[in-house]
């Protein structure tokens, strides 16, 4: 057997809860997994080439398909800070590294800002949330000096939505709770749509999750969006995590692979409404080092009409610092079909589905936000 037998041979030692699906079988395996064993050998890894990955009849088969070359210029690639449609690996879309610290402080500086809403918002004013990065910079630059000072707002930030903004309690979007979509991101958005054959795809809606090593994401599929013909984009920074894609069905056995730093995973057609899950985020190998892509120098040449900006030194060492121990993952959604408009009342299959988990989204492995399981607001 291939790769995925070293971990289907491990899960079968895992004790069976009652009534337990496949995939939560697998969720529950990688939430416990050991980085550096045969636990994560049956994870497809899009970083290493092709030919040295195990091919055995038990290993999923990874298949490269093709872009639009022509539909994104090389110029507005290099304006949203990618690389030529051509550099790309069409099996995990490999941003070009050199950008990677724009949407990270963005993420953590400027998206994290009012009117966009976050899941602190629940628990503290507007003054006390208006500028997460302002109050947590100090504590993030000093971290390594202090390890045992209380967390800053940023390390307690979990999730940001951006656009239409979702309601995770009644599992909608709606006409009335938008904010505009940040521009930037809507462009990047759009060239990576176009280079998989969406054109004009619209970025409408945005959920930033921010994870820290005990950190998971539930079992769930993205259903809110009302035009599932259009792709999810995912984009992920920081360390590396397991990122579980299940079919359609909860009782079929996902196929896990890593995210890595850079990658972009466009779900769409059929996968566009299969289950997934994030059950671990990984530590680096070093404990709290990032990973290589993140290191590069700030490239200078960027064209005048770019929609990404340099990033000073004072900056990045506070997203530096923050994502030893973290990832960021960006999705964009387009909400609604081109002329089309929000239903004066949602149908069941518009609403996101809610997991075993409970109705949170991330979840922290701690027995505080264990009980952040049973209610959303956390
Ligand atoms: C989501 C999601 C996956 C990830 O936000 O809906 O599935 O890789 N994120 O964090
Ligand atoms: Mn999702």
């Amino acid at each position: 057997m291939g790769k995925m037998a070293a971990a289907v041979g491990s899960v079968a030692t895992l004790a069976a809860e009652p009534g337990e699906d496949a995939f939560r079988k697998l969720f529950r395996f990688y939430r416990q997994s050991r980085p550096g064993t045969a636990d994560l050998g049956g994870v497809i890894d899009f970083s290493v080439s092709h030919a040295a990955r195990g091919t055995g009849p038990g290993a999923p088969k990874v298949v490269k398909s093709q872009l639009n070359l022509s539909s994104v210029s090389d110029h507005d690639a290099l304006r949203a800070g990618l690389q030529p449609v051509s550099k790309w690996q069409a099996y995990g879309l490999q941003g070009y590294p050199g950008y990677q610290w724009h949407w990270v402080k963005q993420c953590l500086k400027l998206y994290s800002q009012k009117p966009n809403v976050c899941n602190l918002d629940k628990h503290m004013t507007k003054e006390e949330t208006q500028d997460l990065w302002e109050q947590s910079k100090e504590f993030l630059r000093c971290k390594e000096v202090n390890k045992r000072r209380p967390r800053s707002l940023l390390e307690k930030l979990r999730w940001v939505t951006l656009g239409y903004h979702y309601n995770w309690d009644s599992k909608r979007y709606s006409a009335d709770h938008y904010t505009p979509f940040p521009s930037d991101l809507a462009f990047l958005s759009e060239q990576v749509a176009a280079a998989c054959g969406f054109q004009g795809f619209r970025a409408e809606a945005g959920i930033l999750n921010y994870y820290r090593l005990d950190s998971t994401l539930g079992i769930h599929v993205d259903r809110s969006e009302l035009d599932h013909s259009r792709p999810l984009l995912s984009f992920s920074f920081g360390q590396s995590a397991i990122f579980l894609l299940g079919g359609l069905k909860r009782d079929e056995a996902p196929t896990p692979m890593f995210m890595h730093s850079g990658d972009i995973m466009v779900m769409s057609g059929f996968s566009r409404l299969l289950n997934h899950a994030v059950p671990r985020v990984l530590p680096s190998a070093e404990g709290d080092s990032l990973p290589g892509c993140l290191g590069a120098p700030l490239p200078a040449d960027l064209p005048r009409d770019s929609v990404v900006e340099p990033c000073s030194l004072e900056d990045w060492q506070v997203c530096a610092s923050y994502l030893k121990t973290a990832r960021v993952n960006m999705t964009v959604r387009q909400v609604l079909a081109v002329g089309q408009d929000f239903p004066l009342e949602p149908t069941e299959e518009n609403k996101r589905d809610i997991t075993a988990e409970g109705s949170c989204h991330l979840d922290d492995d701690n027995s505080q936000v264990k009980r952040a399981r049973l209610s959303p607001d956390y």
